[in-house]
């Protein structure tokens, strides 16, 4: 076999870092190995995806980390010199041993002993993932249409409110304090209204957050302090102490967060409470709302964050699309747990 002149290595060396660097965008997994199967280098997905730093992958075989090689050596078949395999779903084993399912394809760079292997593989429950987002994103650009044209009807009588509070408020100078305290707080509520009302027309489709870095506590604080549950339901709140920075938008996350409190508040016929309670786990700041109401049927769950669904008579059914679409706008996740008869518990993970 020839071996290469140093110019052949370079090139082929700037082949395999063009294919790492342009096939590894941020969700996919790239691991480089050697003619034999070693790894000789490894991305940041591909160490979030298999659980692992990538000090402990070099120098392990590839097929150490594909539990059924005969799917793998499938696709390895198949990678050619100037193209890329078709994509396919091979097994591999995390660091920890769990078994995931991924979408793979390879490609070889260079020749004989020299080969480089170039492994690009996407986790399949991040695809379902993005999937799911990217058919939310369209059909909520379908409701953002009709939320505009909602919206531009409601700014007007919105505006008379605001006013006349205003009248009111100059009316009640000099009358006791708590009146104008509760002026002062809806005009506050209007003010809020109206910047909603005025993104959502702005954009004609869902108002995109401006990320900062900032902490979750006084948004739930200021939230616990004007939302007012009808009584006897309760409304708690249960932070934990030095609870780490996130990327957040500090209103729409507000706005999210009360679409869950109130859905809470609605779903106790009596007495009961929400309580919304903050944790870490793994990389992620967690908030919960958990309620204790009468719980979601099974059948019930998979329709939630469709836009429109509702159960209740005066409802708009946009509450949870609109929620969901917030934080994975946040790149967070919703989740939801609910038994029938004992309550529900929305949970919210942002990236720390
Ligand atoms: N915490 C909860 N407990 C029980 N059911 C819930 C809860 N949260 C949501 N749901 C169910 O999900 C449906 C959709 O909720 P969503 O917030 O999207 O709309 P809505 O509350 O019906 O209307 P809107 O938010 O416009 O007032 C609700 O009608 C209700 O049936
Ligand atoms: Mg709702």
């Amino acid at each position: 076999m020839n071996k290469p002149n140093p110019t052949e290595k370079s090139e082929q060396a700037a082949a395999i870092r063009d294919a790492v660097e342009c096939m590894g965008c941020m969700h996919e997994g790239t691991i480089v190995t050697d003619s034999e199967g070693m790894v000789t280098e490894t991305n940041l997905a591909a160490d979030r995806i298999l659980e692992a730093p990538s000090m402990s992958l070099k120098g392990t075989n590839i097929r150490a980390l594909c539990p059924v090689s005969s799917v793998y050596d499938e696709v390895l078949r198949h990678a050619g010199g100037d193209r890329r395999s078709l994509n396919r779903p091979v097994i591999l084993q995390t660091h920890g041993g769990k078994r995931k399912l991924v979408n793979m394809s390879i490609q070889r760079v260079g020749e004989g002993i020299e080969a480089r292997f170039v492994h690009v593989f996407q986790d399949c429950a991040d695809l379902r993932t993005m999937e799911e987002r990217l058919l939310q994103s369209e059909r909520l650009a379908t409701v953002g249409k009709f939320a505009s044209q909602i919206a531009h009807e409601i700014r007007n009588p919105l505006s008379s409110i605001s006013l006349n509070v205003e009248l009111l408020e100059d009316e009640l100078r000099g009358q006791s304090s708590e009146a104008r305290s509760l002026i002062r707080s809806v005009l506050r509520e209007l003010d809020r209204l109206n910047d909603i009302v005025g993104e959502y027309l702005q954009f004609s489709r869902f108002p995109k957050p401006h990320l900062s870095r900032g902490h979750v506590d006084s948004v739930i604080h200021e939230l616990a302090g004007s939302f007012k549950p009808k009584a006897p339901v309760k409304l708690e709140i249960s932070l934990m102490s030095d609870s780490p920075e996130v990327w957040l938008d500090e209103r729409l996350l507000r706005q999210a967060l009360e679409n869950l409190v109130r859905n809470g508040a609605e779903a106790i016929e009596n007495e009961g409470t929400v309580r919304i309670e903050t944790d870490t786990v793994d990389r992620f700041l967690v908030i919960r709302i958990v309620d204790t109401g009468r719980g979601i049927p099974a059948e019930v769950q998979p329709k939630l964050f469709e836009p429109f669904f509702t159960t209740k008579p005066q409802g708009t059914g946009l509450g949870l699309a609109t929620t969901q679409q917030i934080i994975f706008e946040h790149n967070g996740h919703l989740l939801v747990e609910s038994e029938l008869g004992k309550g529900t518990t929305f949970t919210t993970l942002l990236p720390i």
